[in-house]
């Protein structure tokens, strides 16, 4: 045999056991509630493949006799519900994976809380996915609840369905009830791209086709639950796509070494291989690849490997290694489907954190197309989302990533929304597309820039950020602010809450989401004036951190000066200059600042005002005196 041959031959047997590896996993998820019998069914599953260790099962029979609801027989749902009570204590658990394997595959079932099947808990068991079960009670028919884990399984990529048709033998294994049910399903879910959907009908308190075949089910052709479940083909696609590794850190252990290690998310690598880091363009060749066990001729999708290449080339933590052949979407705003998960409703214009690979960046929901109602598969007009939603929307990133659709590469495709405050996943996206403007449109060098314009007018221009209650005096202070500035010769320009509301703003009231669009557009506009080499003073009430940190980050360090006017709540409302807090009080005002909506005082602002105790002018001097300080003014 030649080396060449020989070589081969090894390839190609690596190539078979990776193969053999993958190929042996089924992961699956079940989705239906308590009442459709999922914890009976996954339970029948453990005890009938053996998977229940003795003293569990002792325990499982005498629990049975003592609270089952099952008679005699053993309730399989206890056996199931018991580990789910332990993780409703443990609250951060919202998935359980329990693991079985029979001959023929290992199996991982991610199991989620039967009672409250919220989307976020099914998304974070269907992401990694091969396979959901449906689970429907025959009696009952497709739900709401069927068509919308058809949805999310759908939206999340699972491609196999079973419709599991359970308590079969209380509707008399009727194959007319059976073969409704798989029709209504069918055709609700025609066109939600499934490649196979196996409708089976099955009784998992007495084992009917979940095993093995049932002679009460005669009619029924199909194969049992877990002949299906063993043999569903599954063949893992992600190593059959284009060569994808985000850098999760660089390996520098001395200057003779420098490797990018990482998870392979898709396709697979060898020594050879051009590669190009998304983005950059920078091109190398594969040198080696380096394990804990020695170096590979091959790695795929799923391996932790080190790279390192021929060249040196500029690559970072985070970056995104590529097939040179086939490379990834880059831009800076793509649209998604976004799932939320949290109480605190995701409002367009506020800034999040994305991590998408092992990139995070910020970004912000620039619009929600629309809200997807889950159950219906209508679409509905939003201005924020809550908890459990689902929407189609529009990102905008802080930065360029590379990325593929969510339809071509579910690993990089998808992204976790990140709150920048309490640094909790809020949301997880998919992504659809990226969109043309953001690489159609170039920023535009100009000759005449801010520096310029600044030192023609003698200043350094800043943004003097006022912020407080409503009659905390912001308006008043900054505009003694600017008649001082003004008689100084200096160039200024004041943005004012009521002012700017009646025209750019017109169009916004006082829901959050508004405020957070009333801050952005102010924050940019400032940014603008700014830029034109201005000292503006703007003075909203911007009640939430989240926006005037996002205005202080748009400009420069040091070009944002937030002036905290700190009057207590007990004297602005009696001061209450416009008769708006007797209104608020009164019900006829809804999201009042500091009576029925919060206001997020500064945790540190440049400078704090006393301004519900000394005078507006004491105060205005102390602004001025800052300014000068700071070298803004001379
Ligand atoms: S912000 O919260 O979005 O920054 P902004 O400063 O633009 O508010 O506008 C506040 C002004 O609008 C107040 O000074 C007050 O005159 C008026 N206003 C009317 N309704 C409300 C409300 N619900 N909450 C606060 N201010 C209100």
């Amino acid at each position: 045999m030649s080396e060449l041959a020989a070589d081969l031959t090894t390839q190609d047997l690596v190539d078979y056991l990776a193969q053999q590896e993958r190929k042996g996993l089924l992961r699956f998820l079940t989705c239906g509630s308590v009442d459709d019998g999922k914890s009976t069914l996954i339970g029948r599953l453990l005890y009938d493949t053996k998977l229940l260790f003795d003293d569990q099962l002792a325990t499982l029979e005498r629990d049975s006799k003592k609270h089952g609801t099952a008679g005699e027989d053993i309730d399989f749902a206890l056996l199931v519900d018991g580990l789910e009570a332990e993780r409703e204590q443990g609250i951060t658990i919202d998935v359980a994976y329990r693991f079985f394997t029979t001959d023929k595959r290992k199996f991982i079932v991610a199991d989620t809380p039967g009672h409250e099947q919220y989307t976020r808990n099914m998304a974070t068991g269907a992401s990694t996915a091969d396979l959901a079960i449906l689970l429907v009670d025959a009696r009952r028919g497709i739900l709401t609840q069927t068509r919308r884990h058809a949805f999310i399984a759908s939206l999340l990529g699972i491609r196999q369905i079973v419709l599991a048709v359970n308590k079969i033998d209380l509707v008399d294994f009727s194959r007319e009830v059976f073969e409704k049910i798989r029709d209504d399903f069918t055709e609700f879910a025609g066109n939600f791209g499934f490649r196979q959907i196996v409708a089976i009908p099955i009784s998992a308190r007495y084992g009917d086709n979940v095993i093995a075949r049932s002679e009460r089910t005669p009619w029924y052709n199909g194969p049992a639950l877990l002949d299906h479940l063993e043999t569903v083909d599954v063949t893992n696609e992600t190593e059959a796509k284009p060569f994808r590794m985000a850098v999760q850190w660089v390996n520098r252990p001395n200057l003779d070494f420098r490797g990018f290690s990482g998870t392979i998310a898709s396709g697979a690598v060898r020594p050879g291989d051009k590669i190009v880091v998304a983005g950059s363009g920078r091109a190398s060749t594969v040198e080696r690849i380096v394990t804990a066990n020695g170096d590979l001729d091959l790695a795929v999708a799923g391996d932790a490997v080190t790279l390192t290449l021929a060249d040196e080339i500029d690559i970072s933590r985070g970056d995104l290694l590529v097939a040179a052949n086939d490379q990834p979407e880059v831009a800076d705003q793509f649209a998604a489907h976004l799932l939320w998960m949290s109480e605190d409703h995701l409002l367009p214009g506020r800034p999040y954190l994305v991590k998408i690979g092992t990139r995070t960046v910020t970004a912000q929901v620039t619009e929600i197309k629309h809200k997807i109602d889950v159950n219906t598969l209508d679409h509905l007009a939003a201005k924020e989302l809550g908890l459990n939603e689902v929407a189609v929307c529009n990102f905008s990133l802080s930065q360029p990533v590379g990325f593929d659709s969510y339809q071509t590469n579910r690993k990089t495709g998808s992204f976790i929304v990140i709150d920048r405050m309490t640094n909790a996943t809020v949301g997880a996206g998919m992504i659809m597309f990226g969109l043309r403007r953001a690489t159609n449109i170039h920023l535009q060098a100009l000759d005449v820039n801010k520096e310029a314009r600044a030192v023609q007018k003698g200043q350094k221009p800043a943004i003097l950020w006022f912020t407080g209650l409503s009659g905390a005096g912001k308006s008043t202070i900054a505009n003694i602010v600017e008649k001082r500035l003004h008689a100084d010769g200096r160039h200024t320009y004041m943005l004012d809450g009521d002012n700017v509301r009646h025209g750019l703003n017109r169009d916004l009231g006082f829901t959050e989401a508004d405020r957070v669009e009333n801050i952005r557009r102010v924050a940019e506009v400032a940014k603008l004036m700014l830029d034109a080499g201005l000292i503006v003073l703007v003075s909203f009430i911007s009640p939430f951190r989240a926006e005037r940190r996002m205005a202080r980050e748009l400009v420069e360090d040091g070009e944002f000066i937030e002036v905290f006017c700190d009057t207590p709540l007990e004297i602005a409302e009696k001061r209450d200059a416009k008769g708006l807090y007797k209104k608020a009080r009164a019900g006829q005002i809804k999201n009042f600042t500091g009576i029925d909506s919060p206001y997020e005082a500064p945790e540190h602002p440049e400078i704090r005002l006393e301004s519900g105790t000394r005078s507006p002018e004491e105060l205005a001097e102390e602004v001025i005196a800052l300014l000068k300080a700071r070298g803004n003014i001379a």
